[in-house]
């Protein structure tokens, strides 16, 4: 053992040490246009090292860490954005399918693809249909940002869970190449009484300086980033902050930031994220649920007042698509087009958005990713434009310039509802 760690003090990587295999990744974080993270796992401790060039292996150049580990975080900075980058661990031989595209400028007006999935990690059947219909779907289009919506890895977030029924199912068609901003879900929180200790904190790395071009939030449990010309923010449903409070209270420290945030955006679109919706009648009821009223109650006169375009969830393992709405704060028996609805459309489901009065925000469960639930009584939503809890399916946006088109694929691999907001 003295004999080895001489070698290791010497910057000698003894035989068995480069044999390490990888166990998890590579996989890809906090990408922007000029930087990135890239992860993964090895079985033993090694050091870390990627090689990165738009041409590999001419000219790769590479980043390097010694310190000897399994779990692998390195940054690559000084990219050019909108630029395809091949990259490859400890040697600098081309890997099919390891590249990543950076973002273009922020601010910039060209397409971008978001790809939604919601409580998915379970080891279905409907999983892998979801996951091959999207991979059959983005050939053509590639995903510029792939966002979680919560209940990624079930049953309680364990890292065995996130290993088997997340990075096992996604690893050979998406983590090498897809840049990922998760979210977390009630199940994901279910790991460690200690939310810090969470396999879900240890697994990701997320923006919580500003980054990737929203406002700092200091903590990587909620954090915002700019696309393209898309504001997009990652709330957290579950979090309780260091003042005690959580998402439904709008005073608290998250909700301060959410205002903070969402005030100082200057881009045209907004998108947030989280798991717990505001509107449901799937698997959850949000007119009997007391953390979903609230978060009804307290954060959407929040969106309202900052004109948020789309809020995204899961928890229930449903498809809710509601049409574009305002101040609708009360149970479902509450809902009153004439009060709620504030859309124009040149034909259903394709709005067209009043330049001086705005629009409403829509708000989607996307939680059919790999679970697939029952639904109330009362499903769908007096709110609904288009619900189903017949098939499962995620959420495919396209956003270029002035217009977003929402697309919801079905694990047949067919787009069951489409919608579009015009600016
Ligand atoms: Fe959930």
């Amino acid at each position: 053992m003295k004999h080895l760690l001489f070698l290791f003090i010497l910057g000698v990587i003894p035989a068995w040490a480069q044999q390490a295999k990888i166990v998890r990744g590579p996989y890809l974080q906090n990408f922007t246009s000029t930087s990135g993270v890239i992860r993964w796992r090895t079985d033993i401790p090694t050091d870390s090292r990627v090689f990165y060039s738009k041409e590999l292996p001419k000219n790769a150049n590479s980043v390097y860490e010694a310190r000897l580990t399994t779990e692998h975080e390195l940054t690559i900075k000084g990219l050019l954005p909108n630029q395809t980058y091949f990259y490859s661990i400890a040697s600098p031989n081309i890997v099919p399918n390891q590249f990543v595209k950076t973002l273009p400028k922020p601010g910039s007006q060209q397409a971008i693809r978001i790809w939604a999935l919601g409580d998915f990690g379970t080891g279905s059947k409907n999983q892998y249909l979801v996951r091959d219909a999207v991979k059959n779907f983005v050939k053509q289009k590639p995903i510029d940002a792939w966002i979680w919506l919560g209940d990624n890895a079930y049953g309680s977030g364990k890292d065995v869970e996130y290993q088997k029924n997340v990075f096992e199912v996604y690893q050979e068609d998406f983590f090498p190449n897809t840049k990922l901003w998760p979210n977390p879900g009630n199940h994901d929180y279910k790991d460690n009484p200690d939310s810090k200790k969470l396999a879900y904190f240890e697994n990701f790395t997320m923006p919580k300086n500003g980054e990737a071009g929203g406002l700092r939030s200091g903590t990587e449990a909620y954090y915002s980033f700019n696309i393209g010309n898309v504001h997009v923010v990652s709330v957290n449903s579950e979090e309780t902050s260091e003042d005690g409070t959580s998402i439904i209270d709008s005073t608290g420290q998250q909700a301060q930031w959410l205002k903070r945030d969402l005030a100082a955006n200057k881009l045209p679109w907004t998108i947030v994220y989280f798991h717990e919706p505001p509107y449901s009648k799937g698997s959850h009821d949000t007119d009997t649920d007391e953390e979903m009223t609230k978060v009804r109650q307290q954060i959407v006169p929040i969106f309202d007042r900052y004109r948020v375009d789309l809020v995204l969830a899961g928890h229930s393992h449903s498809y809710e698509r509601t049409m574009p709405i305002r101040a609708h704060l009360g149970t479902n028996d509450s809902f009153d087009p004439r009060k709620h609805v504030f859309a124009k459309a040149s034909r259903p489901n394709h709005y067209v958005v009043d330049q001086s009065k705005g629009q409403g925000t829509i708000y989607i469960v996307a939680g059919s990713g790999g679970q697939l639930g029952k639904s109330q009584a009362s499903f769908p939503l007096k709110s609904s434009a288009f619900s189903t809890v017949a098939l499962g399916g995620s959420l495919i946006l396209d956003i270029e310039g002035k217009k977003l088109v929402g697309q919801w694929l079905g694990s047949d691999g067919k787009v069951h509802d489409e919608f579009s907001i015009q600016k």
